[in-house]
């Protein structure tokens, strides 16, 4: 688990999305528990308040390491977020190159200057971009664009599913944020890991 290390990105807020380090507490019934480990989180405003997107907890790190265990050629990748998974599938010796598509210009001001080197960025909505005419192929397409993992998030994934085919090789693979927690759903159910 080498790549459980995050890029720093300084606390910073840019419309209504924000950078913030906080120290991680747990809540149980009435009790307040910290863990005494600082955090750093990607939050949007909804209204009077926080939504977070992205958080350097461990829970939210592990959710992504079959992706980045799978990743591999040329990767295009779905929702920049803290862009953990940029980080670390940069660092991963199968990853070619690597296309953020993103839809807030707000993350992006925050977010790409720490994370971007040697990466594209495509300002966009995925299932715009996807929709359209493809300008590459890749081998892995990496979707999370959802704040939660659930069972509503099944027909996006269904939509991304088959608006990616005409971008991918021969062989290429579709993966989404927390799709081994939702696999036993038809819609997601992953093909066999491959040995490498
Ligand atoms: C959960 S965060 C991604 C976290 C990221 N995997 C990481 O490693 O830090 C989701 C991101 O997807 C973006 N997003 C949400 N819906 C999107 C869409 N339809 N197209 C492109 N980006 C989207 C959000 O703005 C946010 O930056």
């Amino acid at each position: 688990m080498a790549h459980l290390q995050w890029p720093e990105i300084p606390d910073g807020r840019s419309g209504d999305v924000r950078v913030v380090h906080r120290a991680l507490a747990y809540r149980f019934g009435d009790r307040v528990v910290q863990t005494g480990e600082e955090i750093q989180a990607l939050e949007e405003r909804r209204g009077d308040r926080w939504v977070c997107w992205m958080s350097t907890t461990i829970d939210e790190l592990i959710l992504h390491d079959e992706a980045v265990y799978r990743a591999r050629g040329d990767v295009l990748v779905a929702g920049l977020g803290l862009g953990y998974f940029v980080h670390a599938a940069r660092a991963r010796p199968a990853v070619r190159s690597l296309t953020v598509v993103e839809r807030s210009a707000d993350v992006i001001a925050l977010v790409w200057p720490y994370v971007g080197a040697g990466a594209t960025l495509i300002d966009a909505d995925i299932f715009d971009f996807l929709a359209g005419p493809p300008a590459a192929r890749y081998d892995f397409v990496y979707a999370d664009i959802w704040a939660r993992v659930t069972p509503a998030n099944l027909p996006d994934m269904r939509r991304l599913r088959g608006l990616a085919q005409p971008h991918l090789v021969p062989g290429g693979e579709v993966w989404y944020w927390g799709q081994e927690l939702l696999q036993t759903q038809p819609q997601v159910a992953p093909p066999p890991r491959q040995p490498r």
